[in-house]
């Protein structure tokens, strides 16, 4: 998407500079724009663990990347595949909830393990990444206009009024190598002159949606409400939200989708008024090895401190952590949850939309695939 006056994607290789890759430093938005260069093993597994960079596309792209960085490693030091084994194993332990990940380290895995030499690794290894990075933004391209027609199907029953999206968490740009998944299709309707106004959850623990989403959205020329987390309910309640759609992180054979923590509660909040709730993700999301999602998706927990402690610009520009609860005040702090598929009206991945029923799931991936 555009920023700072060019195009830019999450993820990209340094030209003339084999080996170094750049992301957006996530962790500095959206009081600074800095980029990072991730050249060594240790500094993809610390992007991808620090939450340098986040969001389900965006890393697996960056782990896919990490994957090319173990090649080169492997073949400096003439260190076996076992190495490059360790290092995918390593990369996989950062995150355990967006499969994405796996499904990216997997691939690479897979791949090398059928070269016929060591010579053929760092290459290999390369195409797959870039392969990866590409298929992610090609798919949330092809969300976007998948989702348009929804949006500008609510736009004409309302007369041209802004359609109200509400959406939760970050499963923006930022979030994939290009476009988003829930925003691709916002981003689509914009550009088509279909008037949108987003309600943007904070997203509490991290803040992702005030932080980033806003971020995003301001600097497409989005319309758009900064929310606290609890305000959903009341706007749809009281005929101020028109559609719900939000990201995944994993969503299973039966439609279970794992999505940041809250996305439940807005279902919930969304069935009770009739609201449709989309599930906005690329194929990559599936994960058909697991049926029930609150069973059997593992969910991260995560440091106590980011529930206890706010991070943000101070008056004079500086950016400050402060403590929002009394010294000592134990916190729990789990990442994700999960939204059964009975409060899902529709799942939208490049490869069509879907009902959130194994079957319709299963016909979507493999007619298409
Ligand atoms: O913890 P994060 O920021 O990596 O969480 C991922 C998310 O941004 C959301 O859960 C998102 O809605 C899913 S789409 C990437």
């Amino acid at each position: 998407m555009r920023t700072q006056g060019k195009h830019y994607r999450t993820i990209w290789e340094v030209p003339n500079q084999p080996g170094i890759v750049q992301v957006i430093d996530q962790g500095k938005l959206p009081h600074a724009f800095n980029t990072i260069d991730l050249i060594s093993v240790e500094d993809f597994r610390r992007a991808i663990a620090d939450m340098q960079i986040r969001g389900a596309g965006l890393i697996g792209a960056t782990a896919a990347y990490g994957m090319v960085a173990a090649t080169r490693m492997a073949l400096a030091s003439d260190a076996p595949f076992s190495f490059i084994q360790e290092v995918a194993e390593t990369l996989m332990r950062t995150r355990p909830t967006a499969v994405n990940l796996a499904w990216a380290v997997r691939q690479q895995l897979d791949a090398l393990a059928a070269c016929a030499s060591r010579l053929e690794w760092a290459g290999v290894a390369l195409q797959i990444a870039r392969r990866i990075a590409d298929g992610d933004a090609q798919a949330c391209r092809r969300i976007g206009e998948l989702t348009l027609p929804l949006i500008q199907k609510i736009a004409e029953a309302k007369n041209g009024a802004p359609v109200n999206i509400l959406t939760h968490c970050n499963a923006g740009w930022l979030a994939f190598v290009d476009y988003g998944t829930a925003t691709a299709g916002i981003y689509a309707a914009h550009e088509a002159g279909v008037p949108v106004h987003v309600w943007v959850d904070e997203t509490r623990p991290r803040n992702q949606g005030a932080s980033l989403t806003a971020w995003e959205l301001a600097e497409q020329g989005i319309p758009h409400h900064l929310i606290a987390d609890n305000m959903g309910g009341h706007l749809m309640q009281h005929g101020m939200v028109d559609l719900v759609i939000v990201g995944a992180d994993r969503v299973t054979r039966r439609g279970d989708a794992a999505n940041k923590i809250g996305t439940y509660l807005k279902a919930l909040a969304a069935k009770d008024n009739n609201i449709p709730f989309y599930v906005a993700l690329p194929s990559s999301t599936f994960d058909l090895s697991m049926d029930d999602g609150i069973a059997e998706i593992p969910v991260e927990e995560r440091g106590a401190e980011e529930v206890r402690e706010m991070t943000g610009v101070l008056k004079d520009g500086t950016l400050a952590s402060v403590r929002i609860c009394p010294a000592g005040t134990p916190a729990c702090n789990y990442g994700f949850d999960v939204t059964p598929a009975r409060l899902i009206t529709g799942l939208i991945c490049e490869l069509g939309i879907c009902d959130p029923t194994e079957s319709a799931i299963r016909m979507l991936l493999t007619v298409t695939q």
